[in-house]
């Protein structure tokens, strides 16, 4: 069959990769993709979601799977369902669940889920008077702001300027609207899940290191490593994490009219009193999907096609025994303005058990490969265990030309 893959990061080479691999794929499409997915291109941009339909249409793509949130919130799912096409994604109604974190408070309110305690304001006064006295609180712009628009506020001070950052104006209308959340501890993980609209089935859990420097420190980025399954995840915390969160929120949305399909990302805390929802994402991790598709040992199309068809029961996913680490190599400079078209040279034979998933890349006439992003290369590697996962992916790092890239040593 043919299958389209929306996107241009490491995410999409990722799941490309994985596709590749099918005895179902004929013949793959990445649109746009990047320098790891070149022979598959198509130079049509993520959010261009007439090209897109357009597109697959014309070429009859049997399965088109989306990978960014952006191309979902606008609605690409439900443009290619209306031409009877089929899609690994949700619509543009159920994709709000990553579109608006208060939508996402209601949904987990409704459906009982535990979560931090919240208040939604539109009105910047009442705001202000709110977070000043409620810090330390977490100030949250309600819509898509590309990692930005959650700010830890430790002081009335800091919960006040948090408030005039996101609704000052310099996050458009996604700072319209702010959350104001109660601050909970405890280690974070994420739980990504294929769902049909009604019934979920579970990925192996991922940890990802969002800030720049080692040790937490430093500015958030994209994601700068994964580490799959984090030591912390127990089987128990994971059907918790389905009774309490996962299946109730599939619930309360197909109840809504809104089922959803294609992946859930939960993003948890697992705070003293039990795993709670920070944010739901309406598709896969980027970075977490590199280390998850080395994991998957099943064939990944299946369970696609039985997402977007809405009907899982009979679809297993078996998982590879011990661990997978990814190491994302950036530009020197990310994520601050980063330096580009840096030359890289990478092996010719790679280790098994391991793949260099490339982010920020594109092929100049065809022989030299150059850094085209912020985010260049995600080095990835399974393990018996987490630290044979992450000595391999460490020692793959060493054998990749790339001046001056900047990477954690801590993933
Ligand atoms: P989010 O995009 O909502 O996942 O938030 C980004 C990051 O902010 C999370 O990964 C947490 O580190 C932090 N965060 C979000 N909500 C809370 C909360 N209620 N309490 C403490 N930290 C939070
Ligand atoms: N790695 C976090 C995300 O994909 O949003």
């Amino acid at each position: 069959m043919k299958i389209l893959v929306v996107g241009a990061g490491g995410r999409e080479h990722a799941l490309a990769w994985k596709i590749a691999q099918s005895p179902l794929c004929r013949q793959l499409f990445v649109a746009p993709g990047n320098g790891g997915t070149e022979g598959w291109n198509v130079p049509i941009a993520a959010n261009d979601v007439a090209a897109l339909t357009r597109f697959a249409k014309e070429r009859r793509v049997d399965l088109t799977v989306i990978g960014p949130e952006e191309p979902l919130t606008l609605g690409l799912a439900d443009a290619l369902r209306a031409e009877g096409l089929a899609v690994f994604g949700p619509g543009q109604a159920a994709a709000r669940l990553e579109g608006s974190k208060a939508f996402a408070k209601e949904v987990l309110a409704a459906a009982g889920a535990p979560t931090a305690r919240c208040r939604v304001f539109t009105d910047q006064a009442a705001a202000l008077a709110y977070a000043e006295k409620a810090a330390p609180v977490v100030i949250k712009a309600d819509g898509l702001a590309a990692g930005k628009g959650v700010i830890v506020a430790a002081t009335a001070e800091e919960a006040r300027r948090a408030v005039r950052d996101i609704m000052g104006g310099g996050f458009g209308a996604a700072g319209a609207t702010v959350l104001a959340e109660e601050y909970l501890t405890g280690p974070e993980v994420s739980l990504l899940c294929f769902c049909d609209g009604e019934t979920a089935l579970p990925m192996v859990a991922a940890q990802d290191h969002k800030r720049a420097f080692d040790g937490d420190k430093g500015p958030n980025t994209g994601g700068m490593g994964v580490c799959a399954p984090p030591p912390v995840w127990t089987p128990a915390l994971e059907a918790e994490t389905l009774e309490r969160i996962i299946r109730p929120v599939l619930a309360e949305m197909r109840r809504r009219g809104a089922p959803f399909t294609g992946t859930l990302f939960a993003g948890l805390m697992l705070t003293a009193d039990g795993p709670k929802a920070l944010e739901f994402n309406a598709r896969f991790g980027d970075p977490e999907t590199q280390a998850l598709m080395l994991l998957l040992e099943s064939d990944l199309v299946p369970l696609l096609l039985a997402c977007a068809a809405g009907d899982l029961s009979g679809t297993r996913a078996v998982w590879r025994p011990g661990a997978a680490v990814c190491v994302v190599m950036a530009a020197p400079g990310y994520p601050g303005a980063y330096e580009k078209n840096i030359p890289l040279t990478l092996p010719r034979e790679l280790p098994e058990d391991t793949a260099i998933f490339h982010a920020g890349t594109a092929w100049r006439d065809d022989d030299a490969l150059l850094s085209a992003g912020g985010r260049v290369l995600g080095v990835t590697a399974r393990g018996g265990d987490l630290a044979a996962a992450r000595a391999r992916a460490y020692a793959l790092t060493e054998s990749i030309g790339f001046p001056g890239a900047r990477y954690r040593r801590d993933i």
